[in-house]
């Protein structure tokens, strides 16, 4: 079954170059069992290409990732350049790639593993079995709204939330798209109370409803919606929104499930071409003690094999290899469980593997 596509890996900074290695491995051993012909290259990213080529995004980078048929991203940032001026920053390396790729879906699931249910934040009645998919709209919106800046003074500064109509209705015909494919329900969350973007965004939304008659759309305030992620997630199935009001959305989300260190994502364009990360960031604090959870760096990579390249099976196959490693009971020091069957993130990993073979 060889495919011959190519995967960058973009390590990046603090605990990003631990979980890529753990990531790496894992497609390894697909990779060669599965006979998939997959090539991988690496680049640098964040920070650690600042230091090196005066960058966060190296053109020789981005170059790499528009000729890839999928990236890795670890993670970007770290104290020490948190000074730097605004275009310097590590961050603006993912923006870059987000925009130049035209990467405007991301998929953000929360999903509950059964054995991490004491993990979680919320008691296990409320939380059991939940399995929702935030899709994000991520090269518009306040991010890359213009005019933006400081005004001259330095007195004030400002951005811009803008959405065209066809912004919107991209992102919003992924959304009931993968609705058809889920639970057939979609909330779309808005401030259309308050925000002429937003009153545009629910019209579009409602517009384009028509076309998905299997779909039962609803609508929902940003702030309700965050209240209503604590009260009771599980009435949520694909939620859709925009840039800012997603990115909060899902780290709510995210804490449902116990741990940021378990949650991937993807951001696809129009041909599903995708960069696969975990939602976490850098974690400078943990970085190099072998305590970051490599789980949501895999869970990407099995993300990849499913958007990207059509694998469903293999990619499965890496998930269910992930709970049953689980089920016995190891952990990485992110998660509850018992001191003795504590893993490292190379440790974790390698389990993974174990049970893959
Ligand atoms: C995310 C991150 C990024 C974002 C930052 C690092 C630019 O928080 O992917 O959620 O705000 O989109
Ligand atoms: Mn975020």
């Amino acid at each position: 079954m060889t495919t011959n596509k190519q995967v960058l890996i973009l390590p990046g900074d603090g605990i990003g170059p631990e979980v890529c290695n753990e990531a790496e491995k894992v497609l390894n051993c697909v990779n060669s069992s599965h006979n998939l012909g997959i090539s991988i290259e690496k680049s640098g990213v964040g920070g650690v290409a600042y230091e090196e080529f005066g960058k966060p995004l190296p053109d020789e980078t981005l170059k790499a990732a528009k000729e890839a048929d999928a990236i890795l991203l670890g993670a970007v940032g770290g104290p020490e350049w948190d000074n730097l001026d605004y275009n310097l920053r590590p961050e603006r390396a993912l923006l870059g790639l987000r925009s130049e790729l035209d990467l405007f879906a991301n998929l953000r699931p929360a999903i509950l593993s059964k054995y991490l249910c004491d993990s979680s934040s919320l008691k296990t009645e409320k939380v059991e079995d939940l399995d929702l998919l935030i899709i994000r709209e991520l090269t518009g919106g306040i991010y890359f709204g213009e005019p933006r800046g400081t005004s001259d003074s330095g007195d004030s500064a400002f951005n811009t939330m803008i959405y065209s109509k066809k912004e919107i209705e991209r992102i919003g015909r992924v959304a009931f798209e993968t609705a058809q494919k889920r639970n057939k329900t979609l909330c779309s969350v808005d401030k259309a109370n308050v925000l002429e973007v937003s009153v545009l965004w629910r019209e579009v939304i409602t517009d384009i409803s028509k076309d998905y008659p299997d779909v039962e759309l609803s609508h929902m305030l940003v702030d309700n919606a965050a209240m209503q992620l604590v009260k009771d997630p599980k009435q949520f199935d694909v939620v859709v929104t925009g840039n800012l009001f997603g990115d909060i959305l899902s780290d709510i989300a995210a804490m449902l499930t116990g741990s940021i260190g378990m949650l991937p994502s993807a951001s696809l364009n129009s041909k599903n071409k995708g960069m696969y990360e975990p939602v976490h960031g850098s974690a400078p604090d943990i970085s190099g003690k072998g305590l970051a959870n490599p789980i949501a760096a895999i869970l990407s990579v099995a993300m990849m094999l499913k958007y990207s390249f059509d694998l469903n099976e293999v990619s499965s196959s890496i998930e269910n290899s992930i709970q049953e490693v689980l089920s016995e009971g190891y952990r990485t020091y992110d998660l509850e469980g018992a001191l003795d069957k504590k893993l490292s993130t190379s440790e974790m990993g390698n389990k993974i593997v174990e049970k893959l073979k």
